[in-house]
């Protein structure tokens, strides 16, 4: 074991610290990590751990979660800076005015948004229960959907249901190329496609199947196919690749060239093992919630919980 892993795994011991992982974050993070997961079994993990302390590599709406569900708990963030560019494409103060014009409307937003427009929100979901969410608002009510456009027209496609659909995306799932993906293909013809809901409609049509991280996990494990080109971050593919040793597993492209033929989320990466020891040894950088936002956001997210059992 290297002295990093050691010290770590001494802190986290000495502590009484929980160490939860994105499928996105770098292998060593994810291997020493005491579970990896979604976003879902993420906010999952982090209502079940009696930790003292979670470390939460991944981003800042994830760690900001975990908070929210444990005010009491020190939580920590590796990289302070680690953000998400749909988080960003959504402020409270532009959503409220969106809800003040459409006040019957019922709020879903997805799990990729700040404490603050969580606060503002009806109910939370993630990609892996969006559309049970949306299923469990009554048909004859409206609905705006914030922040993800492809996540949320994918939804509205599935359930049949006419949504207000904030202009939001992510940068990694909206830099696959068309082009590339269908030349790769071709080379591939027996690999199936699959893909995450925050990937533009051409990626999608093209998939056989769409899911959440975890979703595309547990796909690959039961479909018969012996090789897939995967379209989401790239750090996926470390435990994919552990669940399947034996099938092929193959990035989708981006439209950029670079040196993994593949996209990376420049967020999910600014995490490394060095800053999480760091962060566990100082007990900074510290996620904070003030309480009146958190009162209001944990409302949204334990109905999603709830639903989600
Ligand atoms: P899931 O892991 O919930 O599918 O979300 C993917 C993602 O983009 C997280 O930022
Ligand atoms: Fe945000 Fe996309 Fe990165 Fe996920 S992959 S954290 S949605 S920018």
């Amino acid at each position: 074991m290297n002295l990093l892993r050691e010290k770590i795994e001494k802190l986290r011991v000495e502590k009484n610290a929980v160490i939860l992982a994105h499928y996105y974050q770098e292998p060593d993070i994810q291997d020493i990590a005491d579970y990896v997961g979604d976003s879902l079994g993420l906010s999952q993990q982090a209502v079940k751990t009696d930790a003292e302390i979670i470390v939460f590599a991944g981003v800042h709406f994830m760690a900001e979660t975990a908070k929210i569900l444990n005010p009491n708990k020190l939580v920590l963030l590796p990289d302070a800076d680690a953000g998400c560019s749909l988080a960003d494409d959504c402020s409270a103060i532009d959503l409220q005015a969106l809800k003040d014009r459409n006040p019957n409307h019922v709020v879903i937003s997805y799990i990729n948004c700040s404490a603050e427009v969580k606060a503002i929100s009806d109910i939370v979901c993630t990609s892996s229960n969006a559309l049970k969410v949306v299923n469990s608002v009554p048909a004859d009510t409206g609905i705006i959907f914030a922040p993800d456009r492809n996540l949320g027209r994918y939804i509205q496609q599935q359930s049949g249901r006419k949504m207000l659909i904030w202009d939001g995306a992510c940068i990694v799932h909206e830099a696959f190329s068309k082009e590339k993906l269908e030349a790769l293909h071709a080379n591939n013809p027996k690999a199936d496609i699959i893909a995450h809901p925050e990937s533009e409609q051409h990626i999608i049509e093209m998939a056989t199947f769409v899911g959440s991280t975890a979703g595309m996990i547990a796909y690959v494990k039961r479909d018969p196919s012996q090789s897939f080109i995967v379209a989401t971050e790239a750090g996926i593919l470390h435990k994919m690749q552990q669940e399947v040793p034996h099938k092929i597993l193959i990035p989708a492209p981006a439209k950029e060239d670079n040196a993994c033929a593949c996209s990376e989320c420049p967020y999910m990466k600014m995490n490394s093992l060095e800053k999480l020891y760091l962060c566990l040894l100082n007990e900074t950088p510290r996620v904070e919630v003030s309480s009146d936002i958190r009162k209001k956001a944990i409302v949204p997210i334990e109905r999603m919980l709830a639903l989600s059992r």
